[in-house]
């Protein structure tokens, strides 16, 4: 089988072409490198990298040639970055779809694997948030998102293309480098390399639900795989944890951590956030095996490795802030020690 990868020099997008060329199947990778990184492109006679931007249609119905599944990850990712650049944000998440449904029309492909997100949900009404719940996105991420999923299954439905949006919970896992706009576990684990303080914002008592990228790899090869399955699906762990509860797995995971400050909530961020998996486990077997535990000591395992430290300097050299390498290692603090500021 051969299968594109949109947004595959990304964290979440390289973990699936990498799983995807272990179970011997064909890859192609669109990625324009905006926010991936070209080390972690697989190199082979079965991969293949096109380098260039989603909106390019002439470029995307390229990539399509002789795909039979579509991966559709390229997209401008987080609400920090949505309120920053909202039509950027817009130009990519919705017009850089509706170019890869085009193509993939066009193609004849068979199955389409959307990558959606649980920021189409906005603020918590019910826990825990099943397909179902009110779409009110408190982002323009959010609302680009959900706009990106009603055309996917639109077209679907249309032209009669297996389509499936995965509303991915908060994702973590190798790869996932530091950046001002990475998500909590990244920042925490590289302030702490770094011997920074770390930053929560609010009272650190407002709660998500983190998923390993290895379960949300299981998801989309799942899903792709699951003859006659169409619709939108929530895939995270199915529970949930505060961040201040995630403070101290890591400070047990990484044997101490830098003092911890409070700083003002931040627009767009939700409360409280928890998937109901269900549905994807009744449509196609997603099952999460990856807990918070093992999952944060493989994190902070690649976050330690040379390679990756080495990486996050350039990203200082570019503007991103700076890693050394020397591993952070401190005993354990008490709760009392820590900096409330
Ligand atoms: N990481 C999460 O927690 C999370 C949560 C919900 C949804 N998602 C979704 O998962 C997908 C992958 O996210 P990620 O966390 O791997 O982010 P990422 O930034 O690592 O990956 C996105 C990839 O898309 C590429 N890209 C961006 N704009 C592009 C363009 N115009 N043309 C071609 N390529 C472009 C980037 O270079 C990057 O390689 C996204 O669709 C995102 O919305 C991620």
């Amino acid at each position: 089988m051969r299968a594109l990868v949109t947004g595959g020099a990304g964290f979440i997008g390289s973990n699936i072409a990498l799983a995807l060329l272990e179970r011997g199947h064909s890859v192609v990778i669109l990625d324009d490198l905006s926010s991936g990184c070209a080390a972690n492109l697989p190199a082979g006679a079965r991969a293949r990298f096109i380098h260039a931007d989603v909106r390019d249609s002439r470029c995307v119905r390229e990539a399509m040639e002789g795909v039979s599944w579509v991966f559709h990850l390229a997209a401008s990712v987080g609400n920090k970055r949505s309120i920053d650049h909202p039509v950027r944000d817009v130009e990519i998440n919705v017009l850089g779809t509706l170019q890869v449904l085009e193509a993939a029309r066009a193609a004849g492909v068979r199955k389409i694997v959307v990558s959606s997100s649980a920021a189409i949900f906005g603020e918590l009404k019910t826990l825990p948030i099943r397909e179902d719940h009110p779409v009110e996105p408190d982002s323009p991420y959010g609302a680009s998102k959900l706009c990106a999923e009603k055309e996917a299954l639109a077209f679907g439905k249309l032209y009669g293309i297996e389509t499936v949006c995965l509303r991915y919970f908060n994702v973590y896992g190798p790869r996932q480098r530091f950046d001002a706009y990475g998500n909590v576990i990244p920042i925490f684990v590289f302030q702490a390399l770094r011997e920074e303080p770390l930053t929560i914002f609010g009272d650190g008592e407002q709660t998500r639900d983190f998923v390993h990228v290895g379960d949300v790899v299981q998801a989309n090869l799942k899903a792709a795989d699951a003859p006659g399955v169409c619709g939108a699906f929530n895939i995270g762990s199915g529970t949930r944890i505060s961040i201040n509860g995630l403070v101290d797995r890591l400070r047990t995971t990484m044997d101490g951590l830098p003092p911890v400050r409070y700083a003002p909530p931040r627009r767009g961020d939700v409360r409280d956030s928890l998937a109901d998996i269900t549905a994807a486990h009744t449509a196609f077997g997603f099952q999460p095996r990856i807990g918070l535990t093992a999952g944060l000591a493989d994190y902070v395992a690649w976050a330690r490795r040379e390679d990756v430290v080495l990486a996050h300097q350039g990203d200082h050299a570019r503007g991103f802030g700076h890693a050394r390498p020397q591993m952070f290692q401190r005993s354990l603090r008490s709760d009392s020690e820590l900096s409330h500021s």
